[in-house]
């Protein structure tokens, strides 16, 4: 992987070292002319160029269960449990009707993973074939990489996933066994070695492989040392923003002293996930964007509503508009979310902000 600096990715609140164009060009490569016309769709939609008829990415999540406590997530934050967190399980028929929804208007990309992890359920890789049958080029998905047998990961090899993903958020044991809470660092590090092994050696050209830190005050410390780490086994180093999991509490504690991110949010910011994308939490919620309290703004339910109903709904028009406009102010939650993740208390502190 070469060294190309950060870049703003179309993956929003993600900075990568190695540009997403360097990725792109490989799946291109990879996964040729269909992969390439999504992509530049992608990118219109993303610069709020292009209205699309249907999502071009949906997030599904089948579960909220995870086996780790990491102080940063909704899983563990006991506000953001008792309010974003249920039992609630999205069952094989709900799936498999979003997914043919999206293959009749020819949606190009999914995630199957959700605030949960992924490999705690034993078929996870048949979701992601049945995605891939369906017309889907890419399927990407996020990990802690802790049940990543040498079984699990031929299954994944084989699954028709495009991108995979290692949440790590730590270059030593310490620090690592202090975020991750209930994963040891020597069995995990092992887990993905081995994976990258039979990767390389069974000849798969996928999935695209990443590693992710969501860089906060606790491991800022670590991030040069972690993409030295990294930057030459694997295709993707993303050092990824942290967001408030929820909206009523002060998350300055978690905030990092120096962030790009955050300072250029502050001085304006249009988001660009309600044009690109919708995320089904299990419950049936359709949401236009991924933060963990996107039931806020949430569009409908998926047991009322199809997908291609909310998605060209008033609803979902008023809010693209909205962030085309840089009008991210006009929407409550939209400020609201702007003000937790950056740590801003009072308005003033926000340069663009109507007055
Ligand atoms: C919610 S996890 C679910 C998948 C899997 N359990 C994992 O950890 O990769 C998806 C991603 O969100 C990140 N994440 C968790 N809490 C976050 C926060 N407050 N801000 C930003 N990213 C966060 C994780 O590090 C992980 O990369
Ligand atoms: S492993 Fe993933 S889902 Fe589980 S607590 Fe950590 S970040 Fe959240
Ligand atoms: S709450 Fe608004 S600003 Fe925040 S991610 Fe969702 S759509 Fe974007």
């Amino acid at each position: 992987m070469s060294e190309t600096g950060f870049v703003f990715t179309t993956d929003n609140k993600v900075r990568m070292l190695s540009s997403e164009i360097e990725v792109n060009d490989k799946l291109s490569s990879i996964l040729g002319e269909k992969f390439i016309e999504y992509r530049k769709k992608f990118n219109a939609a993303s610069n709020f160029e292009l209205r699309t008829e249907f999502p071009l990415y949906m997030q599904i999540e089948l579960n909220q269960i995870c086996n780790l406590r990491c102080p940063m997530c909704s899983i563990t934050i006991p506000k953001a449990r008792q309010k974003y967190i249920t039992e609630e399980r999205m069952n094989w028929n709900t799936y498999e009707k979003i997914i043919l929804e999206g293959e009749k208007y020819g949606c190009p990309s999914m995630n199957p993973q959700g605030t949960n992890e992924p490999l705690l359920d034993p078929k996870f890789e048949d979701y992601i074939k049945f995605a891939s049958k369906h017309g889907f080029i890419d399927i990407t998905m996020n990990t802690n990489a802790t049940l990543l047998s040498e079984e699990r990961s031929k299954k994944i090899l084989e699954s028709g996933l495009t991108r995979l993903r290692f949440s790590l958020d730590a270059a030593t044991k310490e620090t690592y066994e202090k975020i991750r809470v209930g994963a040891k660092f020597e069995p995990v590090m092992k887990n993905i070695e081995r994976f990258l092994e039979i990767k390389q050696r069974g000849g798969y050209k996928l999935p695209i492989i990443g590693v992710n830190f969501c860089k906060m005050k606790t491991n800022e410390h670590e991030v040069d040392q972690f993409i030295e780490m990294w930057k030459d086994k694997v295709d993707l180093v993303a050092i990824q923003n942290f967001i408030a999991p929820e909206l009523e509490s002060d998350y300055t504690d978690f905030i990092p002293t120096d962030s790009e991110y955050n300072e250029n949010m502050k001085k304006s910011f249009r988001c660009e996930q309600p044009w690109q994308r919708v995320y089904i939490k299990s419950n049936g919620e359709v949401c236009p964007c991924c933060v963990f309290f996107n039931e806020e703004v949430s569009l409908g339910n998926i047991q009322e509503h199809t997908i291609h109903e909310l998605w060209n709904g008033s609803k979902m028009k008023t809010l693209q508009d909205l962030h085309k406009d840089g009008r991210y102010y006009d929407n409550p939650v939209c400020l609201n979310c702007v003000k937790c993740t950056t740590g801003v208390k009072d308005d003033s502190q926000l340069i663009n902000i109507k007055k």
